[in-house]
């Protein structure tokens, strides 16, 4: 799986350069920041950034984000309020108050009907205004006759496999939410091999998770699973898949609704589907971490704890890596082309542990960039199909081969051949033209 992966992050990284390059060209007449050129890969082995604490990633030099572009997102600096938000990173910003603070859980009955939810393009950071963001891919995502539905259909581009991959998408909760109970009815998608359904509380520092998962190769079976302190960056080989629970449900998961309910308290998870415990783990009995907790002057446990967003979300998974593609079932069926795959979700209720002590006031005095200006911003890298993981911020056994996103103009595999055609169109052109000339020559001297 190793060497695999790391093909896949060559090329992501690759990708994202090319990608981030062009962003830079095409906004810098708006942008006052980031002229610097960004570096050019030499080797693979170069293009790999490290994924370390301090280090945003992307940003030329690295470090820090500076002054003017202050908040570190997915690995770019930028002063847009969406950069600051949601998965902003403290410690890789300018200042950690660069970001704007979590915004902290509250309790909701949404049964889509007038959902308030963003786009990651539109996205302002106020969760006061939306509580729910799509994190890619926003087009994959409606709201219709009061459910939520997120699709998949093929992607326009091979993976990094030369694979063709659904392209899906994830629909997040703005807030963070530190231990509760949350339900939502959902009919999941997962009607071919493959094909990922997913219904998680993750986040992606520290990287602790809790999860729901149908895969396609049974829709009839509920797989539930939880990681603590597994960032995105994290080597495969270091993540422990060892907590997955299955079980049998005796219904097609992909043909009715059903409730699923995850009740994570500081003692123990219970995960129910409709209304029937099908799981339990109790904190005294997961793994030790190292060192004290302060808090308890007990041992650390390598238990989920630290707040997380609610998360609905489709992806490929049989088309990827070996191990992803034999777990989810593979290969997914894409012989036709129009094929879509949808998770369709009728509510969702939320009640948190501790409600109702988020900031009051929009955007909270003292956080996100010290200037604020109207856009255009430089926004390099947001709008990558970043599939990390499960499909965008989702996180699963292994990668899953995702690309980033590259507008078809500007996927370099298609330079060549539109060269190509340009040229013979030259060609083609100037022979007219010449033979043209020859005839009213001839014309005219004889
Ligand atoms: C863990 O706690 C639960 C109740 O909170 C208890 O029933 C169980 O016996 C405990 N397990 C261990 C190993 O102490
Ligand atoms: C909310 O309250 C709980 C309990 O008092 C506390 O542990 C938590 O840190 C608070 N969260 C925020 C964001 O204030």
């Amino acid at each position: 799986m190793a060497p695999f992966q790391k093909i896949g992050r060559v090329f992501l990284t690759t990708l994202l350069l090319v990608q981030a390059q062009s962003e830079h060209a095409t906004t810098s007449l708006f942008a006052t920041v980031n002229l610097a050129p960004l570096p050019v890969p030499i080797a693979p082995a170069a293009a790999i950034p490290k994924p370390l604490k301090g280090s945003c990633r992307y940003h030329p030099g690295g470090g820090t984000c500076p002054e003017h572009a202050p908040c570190c997102l997915n690995g770019y600096c930028s002063d847009d309020p969406r950069y600051c938000s949601t998965g902003c990173e403290p410690k890789n910003s300018w200042k950690e108050s660069s970001c704007f603070p979590q915004a902290f859980c509250s309790n909701i009955h949404e049964d889509f009907n007038q959902p308030r939810l963003a786009s990651s393009k539109t996205f302002n950071g106020n969760p006061y205004q939306f509580d729910f963001t799509t994190d890619y891919n926003a087009e994959s995502v409606i709201v219709q006759n009061s459910k939520l539905k997120i699709s998949m259909k093929l992607d326009r581009i091979p993976n990094s496999y030369g694979r063709p991959q659904g392209l899906g998408s994830v629909v997040s909760t703005t807030r963070f939410m530190q231990y509760g109970k949350v339900k939502a009815r959902i009919k999941t998608g997962s009607n071919s091999p493959g094909v990922v359904s997913a219904f998680i509380i993750r986040n992606e520092d520290p990287g602790d998770e809790i999860d729901f998962e149908v895969v396609g190769r049974d829709p009839t079976e509920a797989q539930t699973n939880f990681y603590y302190r597994t960032p995105p960056d994290m080597p495969t080989d270091l993540i422990d898949y060892g907590n997955t629970g299955k079980q049998p449900l005796s219904t097609n998961t992909a043909l009715d609704f059903h409730d699923y309910e995850i009740e994570w308290m500081p003692e123990y998870i219970l995960w129910k589907v409709d209304d029937k415990v099908i799981r339990h783990v109790f904190r005294n009995e997961t793994k030790d971490d190292v060192g004290i907790d302060p808090a308890t002057g007990q041992t650390r446990k390598r238990y989920p704890s630290s707040p997380a967003r609610i998360q609905f979300g489709i992806w490929d998974g049989g088309q990827g890596s070996e191990g992803t593609a034999t777990w989810a079932g593979t290969p997914t069926d894409w012989s036709k082309p129009d094929q879509t795959y949808e998770i369709q979700v009728d509510y969702v209720d939320i009640k948190c542990y501790y409600p109702g002590n988020e900031t009051q006031t929009w955007p909270p005095a003292g956080y996100g960039p010290t200037k604020i200006h109207d856009g255009p911003y430089f926004t390099p890298g947001l709008d990558n199909r970043n599939g990390h993981d499960a499909g965008g911020s989702l996180h699963n056994e292994q990668e899953s081969g995702v690309h980033a996103y590259v507008p078809f103009y500007k996927n370099p595999k298609l330079m060549i051949p539109a060269g190509c055609l340009m040229g013979l169109a030259l060609v083609v052109v100037g022979t007219i033209e010449v033979v043209r000339r020859r005839r009213l020559s001839k014309v005219r001297w004889s």
